[in-house]
């Protein structure tokens, strides 16, 4: 296969794979993360954080650059019964086609990453299965979500927050696959992906418990070729992400919810300190 119809391909599971994250986590905390069902689905989402991995270390490692945008996850919303058919459907449509794809290539980590994706996407049919069988039938005919709490103003400076680490995150995640062979800076970009996903959990999750949607759209990602003007860019939005979190700690309506607040004290100790590391690696490099 040709090295950009590789790329192509591969651009379009990481899209799908991304997707398949975004539903389970929205549906998990529209759940809630410690209900039963809630915390199954968040054991899937982490299972396609995986498989979204492994395809954006191959696109990065050949020169490919990766699509960061989600692809559409399509689901009938009507219930919790049929939401969990459409999940089953999904990852059952996904073992032939990268079992179809693996015989498309030649290089022995691409196809054992592709039949891997294959045989957890049927393990994940197969779980799918076993929560929707395993549903009493009120929570079949039930839909998850409760209602919203949240003063308007509040929920607007959440979803600010939800969609600046999102974006933060991606950002983080395609830098660190794409300059994957800067080594060890590199990896620091993937560790600090992982606490962005933390945080963008925390503030998700407060807005899903709150029966609305969390604004996870991508927005611009940076497709520059340079790890410095990446640093300097990160640097910047740290710094847009700490004046925005400041903000929403001094603001009267959120200091009435204490599990908000904890988490933006960390939050706001953690971009401290990745603001700190990264301009000691500005004046290094
Ligand atoms: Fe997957
Ligand atoms: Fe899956």
């Amino acid at each position: 296969m040709e090295k950009q119809e590789l790329i192509e391909m591969l651009n379009r599971d990481l899209a799908d794979e991304h997707a398949a994250i975004l539903r389970y986590l929205i549906h998990s905390y529209l759940e809630g993360e410690d209900t039963p069902i809630g915390a199954k689905l968040l054991s899937r989402a982490r299972e396609e954080m995986w498989h979204m991995h492994w395809l954006g270390m191959i696109i990065g490692a050949i020169g490919g650059e990766p699509d960061m945008e989600p692809a559409q996850y399509p689901y009938d919303p009507t219930n919790r019964a049929t939401i969990l058919k459409s999940y089953v459907d999904y990852e059952k449509n996904l073992v032939p086609h990268y079992e179809q794809e693996a015989e498309r290539v030649n290089e022995p980590h691409i196809k054992r990453v592709l039949l891997r994706e294959a045989w957890e996407s049927e393990m994940h049919a197969e779980k799918f299965q076993k929560m929707r069988d395993k549903l009493t039938e009120e929570e079949a005919a039930g839909m998850p979500g409760e209602e919203n709490q949240l003063p308007e103003a509040l929920a607007e400076m959440i979803q600010q927050s939800v969609a600046a680490k999102y974006r933060q995150m991606l950002q983080t995640l395609r830098d660190a696959w794409v300059f994957q062979d800067q080594g060890v800076e590199a990896w620091q970009r993937m560790d600090f992906s992982m606490t962005k996903m933390k945080q963008l959990a925390h503030s998700a999750e407060e807005i899903a418990e709150n029966g609305l949607e969390p604004d996870l759209t991508p927005g611009v990602i940076d497709r520059g070729r340079s790890f410095d003007a990446a640093i300097d860019k990160a640097v910047n939005e740290l710094k847009e992400s700490l004046d925005l979190h400041l903000k929403l700690q001094s603001d009267p309506e959120a200091k009435k919810h204490g599990g908000l607040m904890s988490n933006l004290d960390l939050t706001i100790r953690q971009e401290k300190y990745e603001t700190e590391e990264l301009q000691e690696l500005q004046k290094k490099r």
